[in-house]
């Protein structure tokens, strides 16, 4: 099983929407997809899927289910694990719950090919985590100077304090492939020049109000406008999967383990 980190610096430039309509896509090429919503604390993927679960992963952490029994399949070949808003525990899990969650994550991945960590945003404890143990990482970013400022600071500390290897860049709400491609460059020439990081291009997602009018319904653009020039970029974006995404696949624990190995040296 794949995982795949879907993160940003600045709030609301588009993950969720990036992961559950990539999410749907893969399922449509007959991938199978698993989708956390890892934004513990302000989780809205099941907003998105318009639909209401009973249980969520506050219940895994209570000891009361496992992962397996609060997963929600929402299409075919599609499943969600849906967290829930406004509890603090789950805002700021413990490095036991992180572990817990991340050694039931892998006791999935023989029924998974692709597990999608919808993170949240900025430089916080849980996002930071997802990040440095997925196998991937994919940063969402639209050409407004600030995302752009933020990507670039969330960049910088998962290569230079989480030991992030390599990094993918996603520009969501272009306007065509030259602005996506010169955002990318743009950040790309920084990264290189300031941290010595070399940046890839993941693509570009269509700026489309077919987008926004399916957020209002509820039901993700791949679905309600399978057309939009959204949903076509969402279609590329599958295309290219397999070159995008080249690294190999580990459990989430044992990077778990090589993070918490890596904090000790750092706090002592
Ligand atoms: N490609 C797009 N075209 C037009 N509007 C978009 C596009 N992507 C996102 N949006 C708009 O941005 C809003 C926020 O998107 P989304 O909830 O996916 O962001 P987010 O990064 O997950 O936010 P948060 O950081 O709060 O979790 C959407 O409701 C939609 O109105
Ligand atoms: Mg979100």
């Amino acid at each position: 099983m794949k995982s795949i980190a879907i993160t940003s610096g600045k709030g609301g430039v588009g993950k969720t929407n990036v992961a559950v309509n990539l999410g749907l896509s893969l399922a449509a090429k007959n991938k199978r997809v698993l989708l956390f919503d890892a934004d513990m604390g302000l989780a809205n993927v099941d907003i998105l899927f318009g639909f209401t679960s009973k249980h969520n992963v506050g219940d895994v952490l209570d000891g009361k289910f496992h992962l397996r029994d609060v997963m929600v399949e929402v299409s075919n070949g599609m499943s969600v694990l849906p967290a829930t808003s406004g509890l603090l525990q789950l805002e700021h899990p413990s490095q036991s719950e992180l572990a817990k969650l991340a050694e039931q994550m892998d006791e999935l991945s023989q029924d998974f090919d692709v597990l999608l960590l919808d993170t949240g945003a900025g430089l916080r404890d849980t996002v930071l985590f997802f990040s440095s143990a997925a196998d991937e990482v994919l940063v969402v970013t639209t050409p407004e100077p600030t995302a752009i400022t933020d990507a670039y600071a969330m960049i910088k500390v998962l290569k230079s304090d989480y030991q992030v290897k390599s990094i993918k860049l996603l520009i969501n709400e272009a306007l065509d492939d030259k602005e996506g491609r010169d955002v990318f460059n743009k950040l790309a020439n920084v990264s290189k020049t300031h941290i010595d990081f070399e940046l890839d291009y993941a693509g570009w997602i269509a700026k489309d109000i077919h987008l926004e009018k399916a957020v209002r319904k509820r039901k993700p653009v791949v679905e309600s406008f399978p057309s939009a020039p959204s949903s076509l970029s969402f279609q590329r974006l599958v295309k290219d999967f397999n070159s995008i995404f080249t690294s190999q696949s580990q459990p989430l624990m044992s990077s778990f383990w090589q993070e918490l190995l890596q904090q000790r040296k750092v706090g002592s």
